[in-house]
């Protein structure tokens, strides 16, 4: 239950956290939620010309650092690819980029980008000694410690993130890509738990509650929340704690005693409040400030048809579809 909690905490904030980095002057431009929806990770297949072939959420994103970098960035440039690694499910291979030995990692040093990456994948430009942050510095507006995104950066339909120094770089890696990978892990997994449900396998709905990459990666970033609990507003925790004690004790105890329908009332009254909180809806307000990039989150339909469900089966009611469509 402390970790149910923790969980909850953390989710709650994200936007705490961020005003106080806000206070310590991290700029983030040219929205305040520009790092949220900029696109780091995408579906695509994977394993490309081979019977293994699979739609998966890959990297996207591309970091680049000059190879003359400070360590520090360097240090925290490494963690934003291991953080993106988190959150993806494959490196995106292809037996074509096997055989020709290329660079599987999200991390590449400006001397080693090629046209072709230019021209296919978003990048994220570490620091400023780098031959990129050379050609984009007449465009930035950001001062001292920043984040800004330049759409269509290099080339048209391809943006670049670029983070300014130690200090935006430690925030993109620890707090903002760290969230990301724990709330997708928990959201994906969580849609899993009601497939389950649907087919009457309680035993592994009940050890997806459990699993550290299930639906508790989203308490992963509970690092996040230390220190910081008494900034959430206290609305915000009810509803928290209301979407815990469903998921974490409810939903539990209907899973134990093999009830379907229960576990699917609860289950439905959880969705309820991530719905809630992200879209206001039940007399809650809206605590998510941005709608999610379909390219990362319809990944969930993916998991609803593998299953044989459609949309219906969750999105009626309260949780009626709105979102990116
Ligand atoms: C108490 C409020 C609250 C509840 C309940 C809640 N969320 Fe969230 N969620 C948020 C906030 C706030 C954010 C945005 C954080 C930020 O600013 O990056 C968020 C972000 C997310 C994201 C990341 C979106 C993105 O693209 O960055 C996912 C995934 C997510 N939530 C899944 C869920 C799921 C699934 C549920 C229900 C089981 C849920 N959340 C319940 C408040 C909540
Ligand atoms: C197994 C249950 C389930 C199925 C099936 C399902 N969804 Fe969802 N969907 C969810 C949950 C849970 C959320 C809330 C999490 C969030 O908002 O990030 C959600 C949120 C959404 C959102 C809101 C995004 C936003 O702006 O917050 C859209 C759009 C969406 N789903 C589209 C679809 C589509 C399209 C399908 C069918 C291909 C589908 N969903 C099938 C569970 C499901």
């Amino acid at each position: 239950m402390k970790c149910l909690l923790r969980m909850m905490v953390v989710l709650l904030l994200l936007p705490v956290l961020s005003n106080a980095v806000a206070r310590q002057q991290l700029q983030i431009l040219p929205t305040p939620t520009a790092d949220r929806t900029f696109q780091f990770v995408h579906t695509s297949t994977s394993f490309l010309g081979t019977p293994l072939a699979v739609e998966a959420v890959v990297p996207y994103a591309l970091v680049v650092i000059g190879a003359d970098e400070s360590p520090e960035v360097s240090a925290q440039a490494a963690t934003m690819a291991y953080m993106i690694g988190q959150w993806s499910q494959e490196p995106g291979t292809s037996l074509e980029m096997i055989k020709t030995n290329q660079n599987l990692g999200p991390l590449v040093f400006d001397k080693n980008l090629t046209q072709a990456e230019i021209e296919n994948r978003n990048l994220v430009v570490v620091g400023k000694r780098n031959t990129l942050y050379q050609k984009l510095e007449g465009r930035l507006k950001g001062k001292g410690s920043f984040i800004e995104v330049i759409k269509d950066g290099l080339v048209p339909a391809r943006d670049i993130m670029f983070v300014s120094d130690e200090k935006a770089a430690f925030y993109l890696a620890n707090k903002r890509l760290y969230f990301k990978s724990g709330a997708y892990k928990g959201f994906f997994s969580f849609a899993k738990t009601r497939l389950l449900i649907e087919k009457d396998n309680f035993a592994a709905a009940l050890y997806a509650l459990d699993d550290p990459e299930a639906v508790r990666g989203c308490g992963k970033p509970v690092i996040l929340a230390i220190g910081h609990k008494e900034n959430i507003p206290p609305e915000m925790m009810k509803v928290a704690g209301e979407r815990n004690k469903l998921v974490f004790k409810d939903l539990r105890a209907a899973l134990k005693a093999g009830d379907r329908t229960k576990a699917i009332e609860v289950w439905q009254a959880a969705m309820g409040t991530c719905y809630g909180c992200h879209q206001s809806r039940q007399g809650i307000k809206q605590y998510r400030k941005f709608k999610p990039n379909k390219g990362e989150h319809a990944y969930h339909g993916v998991i609803a048809q593998q299953f044989g469900a459609n949309c219906d089966t969750c999105h009626y009611g309260s949780t009626a579809m709105v979102g990116y469509d």
